[in-house]
């Protein structure tokens, strides 16, 4: 009787996971990005702001408010091609991944957030 519950979600799961899963995101990629583009603002701005300093659940929080500088501005805004165009010409990282698309890039960089958390699977205080 229970079969058809369990057989429904699994169906479901197996059809949408293409999708899901088209991008697999690579850490790597985002911690290159966020050293070179937000380390690089906030050692400017002579603040430190590190992946270890929150915790997954905090960092998934603040990604989804999107409210970045005590919520001036969005943290969305420093992904996309736009702000990698205005500063490729003096960041080699922005240049690099200059056409790499935004939803990629995002999502590479909250994986490394995320990997480097306090409760992440390799906390980072490296910045
Ligand atoms: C153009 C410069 C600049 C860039 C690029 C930048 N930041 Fe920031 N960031 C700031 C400033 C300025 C503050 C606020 C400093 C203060 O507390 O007065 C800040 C603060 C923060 C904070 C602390 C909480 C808050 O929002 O006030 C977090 C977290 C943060 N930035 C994450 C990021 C991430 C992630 C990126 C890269 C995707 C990034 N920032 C890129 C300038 C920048």
């Amino acid at each position: 009787m229970n079969r058809i519950h369990l057989t429904l979600p699994l169906l479901a799961a197996v059809m949408f996971a293409p999708v899901a899963q088209a991008y697999e995101p690579d850490w790597k990629v985002g911690r290159i990005y966020y050293r070179s583009i937000c380390t690089a603002c906030h050692t400017t701005a002579k603040i430190t702001v590190q992946p270890i300093d929150r915790t997954k659940a905090e960092w998934t929080a603040y990604l989804l408010a999107d409210k970045h500088n005590k919520g001036k501005d969005t943290v969305s805004q420093y992904f996309s091609k736009q702000y990698r165009d205005s500063i490729k010409a003096t960041n080699k990282a922005a240049a690099k991944f200059a056409e790499r698309p935004e939803q990629e890039l995002t999502a590479d960089v909250k994986t490394f957030i995320m990997r480097s958390s306090k409760d992440g699977e390799a906390p980072a205080s490296c910045s």
